[in-house]
């Protein structure tokens, strides 16, 4: 069931998740920016906003009811996990127990920052699969003070024992305080990256995942994505 006389109207399926009133939603559908199912959706469409795969300007839309997005600040000391063997304080107990959430990603035990949590799968596939390549932005204090061949090599790439890295994106903040952006998900990345040019990371902090970044979230605190920063995730994480 995704047309004729049952289901939601698509109009109001967008205009429900912040695309703007219903009037600015026909326009949207109007101007053959909504697609559904894969064809291009026609004024008056009704949709199973279950089952529907919606995109606007070739970016999915997060329309089924029940979806929540969380970002938490994450504190040291907390695993990146919905249950951990050793009954160490785990991150989907930093936010509401219903609907069950996961973590997009991790974070280790002892980095701090941004983390995603949500119900959202095919949105949670695309954040974390290499091939989309969304950008994370982390602050590194290190040991010492790296030095210029030091910052090029991790600029350039570096061998770790899984390979060599992809070029990183690496501003001194301080001397001994590196901004890295990468892309890549790999194990303890940041941590190897750092280790393998000399200078141990003593402290690790995420600020940024694709176009999300807050500073203003105390650690151990959540709160929900905006509709405009989910949608746009959704639109770092479009096909091309
Ligand atoms: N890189 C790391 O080394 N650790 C993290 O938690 C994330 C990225």
């Amino acid at each position: 069931m995704d047309a004729g006389v049952e289901g939601v109207r698509l109009q109001k399926v967008l205009a429900r998740v912040g695309f703007g009133s219903r009037r600015t939603c026909d326009d949207l559908i109007a101007a053959g920016r909504v697609l559904v199912n894969g064809s291009v959706a026609q004024l008056g469409r009704r949709v199973d906003p279950e089952t529907a795969v919606i995109l606007v300007d070739g970016a999915p839309v997060g329309i089924r009811p029940g979806l929540v997005h969380y970002l938490l600040n994450k504190p040291a000391g907390v695993v990146t996990t919905a249950d951990d063997p050793q009954g160490r304080p785990v991150v989907v107990d930093l936010v509401p127990a219903e609907p069950r959430v996961f973590p997009v990603g991790r974070l280790d035990l002892d980095t701090e920052g941004l983390l995603l949590l949500t119900n959202d799968g095919e949105l949670a596939n695309r954040i974390t699969h290499p091939s989309y390549g969304v950008e994370k932005e982390y602050v590194a204090h290190v040991e010492g003070s790296p030095s210029r061949s030091g910052l090029r090599l991790l600029r350039e790439g570096v061998e770790l024992d899984d390979g060599i890295t992809a070029p990183a994106r690496v501003t001194p903040v301080e001397p001994n305080v590196l901004r890295l952006v990468i892309h890549e998900g790999r194990n303890r990345q940041v941590r190897r990256m750092c280790e393998a040019i000399g200078h141990p990371v003593l402290r690790l902090v995420r600020t940024r995942i694709g176009p999300l970044s807050d500073r203003s979230i105390r650690p151990g605190a959540w709160r929900h994505l905006e509709t405009d920063e989910l949608r746009a995730l959704e639109r770092a994480v479009a096909d091309a």
